[in-house]
């Protein structure tokens, strides 16, 4: 009962001297008890916090063939678990930690929570659920769309802008968007460019095929020809259609001239 830190010093002592001749001490940790060991053909060195203190850092440096410790900070720190961390916001503890404590987060003014709104220091030094981040709710200006831009200049939580996009560019998206707590309420459009508008050109058989009406003043007789050429040219019945449609538009055009 009353070894406890005493007992691990001497413990440590013995082992350094028998098993690590070679290898200086440990470098002193505050507030820490170091063993010192060989681990197939290693010597090892590994450090204990005392109670009330938690580890920071390796917890065990091997000791390298030039005999030097390979050394990299090492902490034993007041409380179970870390200090907790919250930017822009606070949390109900101030002294050191102790194992299975619960804290409580809250955010300041302007800032929203994302993540759990507590945690628990655990047996093994560390904190579940992971500590929480405290978001800005205003958004930020969003990055303009590539051949679009956006009307309005305020980003904070509440504000609305709207994206347009350039001439010959169409929006893909939700035009208006607004900030809610941080985010804007969708997916931000983009801007398509618009194909263009293929130009009424009547297929050539079709043009050939319509000589017919100028060669015979007969109707009867042009239309049968026309048929002909029609067929003779592979035209299909949708082409015929369209290409029909069009010298119908051409035709009234040229009797409103
Ligand atoms: C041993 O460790 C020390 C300290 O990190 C370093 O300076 C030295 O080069 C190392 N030697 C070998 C053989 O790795
Ligand atoms: C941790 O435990 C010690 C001793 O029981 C106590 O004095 C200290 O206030 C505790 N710390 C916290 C943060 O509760
Ligand atoms: C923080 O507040 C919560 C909820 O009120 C409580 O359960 C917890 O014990 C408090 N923690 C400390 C370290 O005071």
């Amino acid at each position: 009962m009353f070894c406890g830190i005493l007992c691990c010093l001497v413990f440590g002592g013995l082992l350094s001297a028998s098993a690590a001749q070679s290898c200086p001490e440990t470098p002193s940790v505050k507030n820490s008890m170091s063993v010192t060991e060989e681990v197939e053909g290693q010597v090892l060195g590994t450090y204990f916090c005392i109670k009330g203190y938690h580890l920071q850092g390796k917890k065990s440096f091997v000791c390298n063939a030039s005999e030097e410790w390979v050394a990299s900070a090492t902490q034993c720190r007041l409380g179970h678990c870390p200090d907790p961390v919250l930017e822009n916001g606070e949390f109900n503890s101030s002294g050191p930690v102790n194992v299975s404590d619960i804290i409580t987060f809250k955010c300041n003014d302007h800032y929203i929570l994302k993540g759990s709104t507590w945690s628990q220091c655990l047996e093994d030094h560390s904190w579940a659920p992971p500590f929480p981040a405290c978001k800005s709710r205003d958004c930020g200006p969003p990055e303009k769309p590539a051949h679009g831009y956006f009307e309005g200049a305020k980003f904070t939580s509440g504000s609305t802008i709207t994206f347009h996009c350039e001439k010959r560019y169409r929006l893909v998206g939700t035009p208006e968007q607004q900030c809610v707590d941080g985010e804007w309420s969708s997916a931000l459009p983009a801007c398509e460019l618009i194909p263009e508008a293929s130009t009424p050109v009547p297929p050539m058989g079709f043009e050939r095929a319509f000589l017919a009406f100028r060669e015979t003043e007969e109707m009867c007789s042009a239309m049968e020809d026309f048929m002909k050429r029609v067929k003779g040219n592979g035209l299909t019945m949708e082409e015929l259609k369209y290409s029909l449609e069009i010298k119908k538009a051409e035709l009234m055009a040229k009797m409103l001239v």
